[in-house]
């Protein structure tokens, strides 16, 4: 059986630290698609981690964690991620498994995605400049390097002859990015040498022998539906299949075993890098979710746009992703607030309407608020479900009615114990 784990809004929603939570009741974890791009905070022993590629079941003893053949690897970043992880108590390194079939994000990547988000100057898609869309790329077109491509004879052609042809592109499109390629390279045929020192896999293979012997499987998904290249607020999305849908193309798992569909979301909105955003608040209300959020993004440090929970969005989310269960995050950050707001339905183009419409760019879309009573407490030390606030549980009602599905996890902090279980 295999359940999912996915982002509704627009990624950071706090998905490594729900992962870590579940995942004493699965066997494996495995990430579906994305890349370094992602940015899914766990903390450990009372540290903080920043995984970006390494699935998040990985401070856990016996669990597998799997990097499935949707997700992009980039070796120099995996290798500064693997050296972060000395202090982790727990031996992981068998444990780890990259699938052949996953494509390998290249030094010359970057430097297109760079020079992509250059050219497009202020209709920049706020890229974290990881080189996601030109890995993408060219495995769509058919020209990409594979993480099984390592094993065979003859890779650093095939490598030398990607290079070359990013270098051409580099060139028409003419931006001034400056590289030093041979350090550039030295980097990454030195991360290529740790990459080599796990395990890889025939993920698909490897997937369906432990599914036949009755193993459990997670799904982690990475940014969030709002960031799919398909369903997302395009072109402001990533370049991969963030939805339900990826996990079966990016593990290669039959749809007919994906089990649970858990959606994760944070009780207002956050989003970074460019892009329409309709409940975004630039008042007091804002800068507070940021502040007490922390609200930076894991991966680039920039700060996240904040604004009120948009129930048209998150119901759009749930019903693209076949959500079952909901789990609402950083409810801890909305204490104190005069009153909170969420979007129920939106003006557009003269209209109230109550669907996700194709642009929810500002000049079409406004949001149209409903208000609900505050509270005051503290939440951070709350453990048991009877002891949440009145107006957070009416809060919490209005979202499972609004959504139609039950908010199952209810979470109050960073930590592994600030998590209530509500059902
Ligand atoms: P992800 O990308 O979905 O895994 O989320 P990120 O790790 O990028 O961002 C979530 C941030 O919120 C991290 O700093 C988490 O440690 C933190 N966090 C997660 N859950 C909670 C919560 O319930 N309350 C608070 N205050 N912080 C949380
Ligand atoms: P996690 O898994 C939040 C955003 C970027 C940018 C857009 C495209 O931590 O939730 P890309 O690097 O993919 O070309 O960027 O998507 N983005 C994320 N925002 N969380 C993420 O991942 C993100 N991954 C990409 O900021 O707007
Ligand atoms: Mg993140």
């Amino acid at each position: 059986m295999v359940d999912a784990l996915l982002g509704l809004q627009w990624g950071d929603e706090g998905k490594g630290k729900i992962v870590d939570v579940l995942a004493e009741n699965y066997d494996i974890i495995a990430r579906f698609q994305g890349g370094a791009n992602a940015g899914h905070t766990i903390v450990f022993n009372g540290e903080k981690y920043v995984l970006h590629t390494i699935p998040s079941g990985i401070f856990h003893e016996k669990i597998f964690n799997v990097v499935g053949n949707g997700v992009v690897v980039d070796p120099v970043s995996l290798k500064k991620e693997l050296d972060g992880m000395k202090n982790n108590p727990i031996d992981f390194k068998k444990r780890l498994l990259i699938s052949r079939k996953a494509h390998v994000t290249l030094p010359t990547h970057r430097l297109l995605d760079a020079a992509s988000e250059t050219a497009k100057g202020k209709a920049k898609i706020g890229s974290t400049l990881k080189g996601i869309g030109p890995t993408y790329m060219d495995k769509a077109g058919r020209n990409g390097f594979r993480v099984g491509d390592f094993e065979l004879p003859g890779w650093k052609e095939k490598y030398r002859f990607l290079v070359d042809k990013h270098l051409k592109l580099l060139h028409c499109i003419d931006v001034d990015i400056q590289f030093d390629l041979k350090e550039l390279e030295e980097e990454f045929f030195d991360a290529v040498d740790t990459l080599k020192t796990l395990p890889f896999i025939d993920g698909e293979r490897y997937l369906k022998e432990t599914l036949a012997s009755g193993k459990k499987i997670l799904a982690e998904g990475a940014q969030g539906t709002l960031l799919d290249i398909n369903f997302g607020t395009y072109p402001y999305v990533t370049s991969s299949t963030t939805i339900a849908a990826g996990v079966s193309v990016g593990l290669g798992i039959p749809p007919t075993h994906i089990g649970k569909i858990y959606g994760v979301f944070k009780a207002y909105t956050t989003r970074v890098g460019s892009g329409p955003f309709p409940t975004e608040l630039f008042d007091d209300n804002g800068a507070r979710m940021a502040k007490i959020g922390h609200e930076f993004g894991a991966t680039t440090g920039r700060p996240r746009r904040c604004g009120w929970l948009d129930l048209v969005a998150l119901k759009y989310a749930v019903e693209i992703n076949g959500v079952t269960e909901l789990m609402m995050m950083k409810s801890d950050v909305l204490s104190g607030f005069n009153e909170i707001k969420a979007a129920t339905s939106y003006r557009y183009m003269g209209n109230e309407i109550d669907y996700f419409p194709f642009s929810i760019e500002k000049k079409f879309v406004s949001p149209v608020y409903t208000t609900f009573k505050s509270w005051g407490e503290d939440l951070r030390h709350i453990t048991d479900k009877e002891s949440l606030p009145e107006a957070l549980e009416t809060y919490i009602r209005f979202i499972e009615n609004y959504t139609g599905v039950p908010v199952s996890i209810v979470s109050v902090g960073p930590g592994r114990e600030q998590t209530i279980f509500r059902n």
